[in-house]
């Protein structure tokens, strides 16, 4: 609460939501050193080496690179630093890139869009090395436009327990839905169909991610709005971004939350949302870190304490541990 109280106008608030998502229950992030740097929506992998690479949203599809997880982290370039080739509008403001490793390669899905648009693709860049320089645009994957019942933005890519590559993705209109690949990952063989959907206006469900443990893929969705916060102007607590996951037997789902409430029916497990300093917190995924061999939960947020308070402008960093003894994720202190 620190942070709220140093902001007299937003206490109200930060007690709202700490009475609504139960402040103690929620870890802190792991403290980061070094300079500020922006995240939004990111992904995180670790190569061979050891060096973790962090991918944001903005920045033509940021790269962020450090050898130890609490930093300093350092800003070396971007995946697409002459635009993606896919002609749409935001060709140039690349988002919500996620990047994994397959067939000895790292294979990037971005978004090129504008906010509050359907007129949105989906697109493919191949590297290497995830280094800035190494990045090949393959270009347009799928994609959307107006009256489509989707957005295509917020890509990721699972496999699932046929070894068959899916994409799920999707942003408010009807939420989140899955395509199936082609083997070479580069083209869409199946029709949409929805994995999560938040039946109350305005279904503001975006960002999913599905992570495989032991014999369950987890789908985690951020629920509620990512950005343009006004300090003095929030929106009712509660209706900011938080984490919500589901999960099923196949990547396919359908995904149940711990109620055994599907995601398709406004479903989800809380796993996250805003306490003490942390506000918004989404956009999150998982990778196992090859050091410790411990899944790292890793995530935006809006300091509530940043120079300009609430400001998604200083959107940072968040990375937690995970404890699945329940079957279900827990976080924890990293
Ligand atoms: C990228 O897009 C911006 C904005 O449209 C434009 O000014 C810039 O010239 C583009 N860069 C390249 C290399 O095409
Ligand atoms: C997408 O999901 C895969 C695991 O299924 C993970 O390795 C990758 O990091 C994810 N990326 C993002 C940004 O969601
Ligand atoms: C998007 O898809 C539609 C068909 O669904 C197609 O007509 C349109 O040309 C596509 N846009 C781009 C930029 O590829
Ligand atoms: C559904 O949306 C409402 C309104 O934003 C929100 O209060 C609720 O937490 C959301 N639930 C899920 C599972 O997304
Ligand atoms: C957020 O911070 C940025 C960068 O300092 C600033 O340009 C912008 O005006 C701020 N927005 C608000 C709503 O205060």
């Amino acid at each position: 609460m620190r942070g709220c109280l140093f902001f007299v106008l937003a206490v109200n608030v930060c007690l709202a939501v700490a009475s609504q998502v139960g402040e103690t229950l929620f870890p802190d992030p792991l403290p980061i050193q070094g300079p500020f740097f922006f995240v939004h929506d990111p992904s995180l992998v670790q190569r061979e080496d050891g060096k973790y690479f962090l991918f944001t949203t903005h920045d033509k599809a940021g790269i962020i690179t450090a050898t130890h997880l609490n930093g300093p982290w350092t800003e070396v370039g971007s995946i697409l630093p002459r635009n993606s080739t896919i002609q749409l509008p935001g060709r140039d403001d690349i988002w919500a890139p996620d990047v994994s490793f397959h067939n000895g390669e790292y294979y990037a899905y971005y978004a090129v869009s504008t906010f509050g648009s359907q007129n949105s693709g989906i697109g493919l860049a191949i590297s290497q090395t995830m280094e800035p320089g190494s990045w090949v645009d393959h270009g347009l994957v799928f994609n959307s436009t107006t009256g489509d019942e989707f957005n295509a933005i917020d890509p990721n890519l699972s496999i699932d327990e046929h070894g068959n590559p899916v994409l799920s993705f999707g942003s408010f209109w009807d939420d989140i839905f899955q395509v199936s690949l082609s083997k070479d990952l580069r083209t869409v063989i199946s029709s949409p169909v929805q994995a999560s959907f938040n039946s109350t206006s305005p279904n503001p469900e975006e960002g999913a991610f599905i992570w495989k443990h032991d014999s369950f893929f987890y789908l985690f969705i951020s629920s509620g709005l990512c950005c343009g916060f006004v300090a003095d102007d929030l929106p009712p607590a509660g209706d900011e971004y938080k984490v919500f996951v589901g999960r099923s037997k196949s990547a396919h789902g359908p995904f149940l939350d711990k109620n055994g409430l599907d995601m398709r029916e406004t479903g989800g497990t809380l796993v996250l949302g805003s306490h003490g300093n942390i506000y918004a917190p989404g956009g999150q995924v998982i990778f196992t870190d090859k050091k410790t061999k411990k899944d790292v939960f890793v995530y935006h947020y809006v300091p509530v304490d940043s120079p300009s308070p609430f400001n998604d402008s200083f959107s940072s960093l968040g990375l937690n541990g995970i404890d699945w003894n329940s079957g279900w994720p827990v976080l924890t202190a990293l």
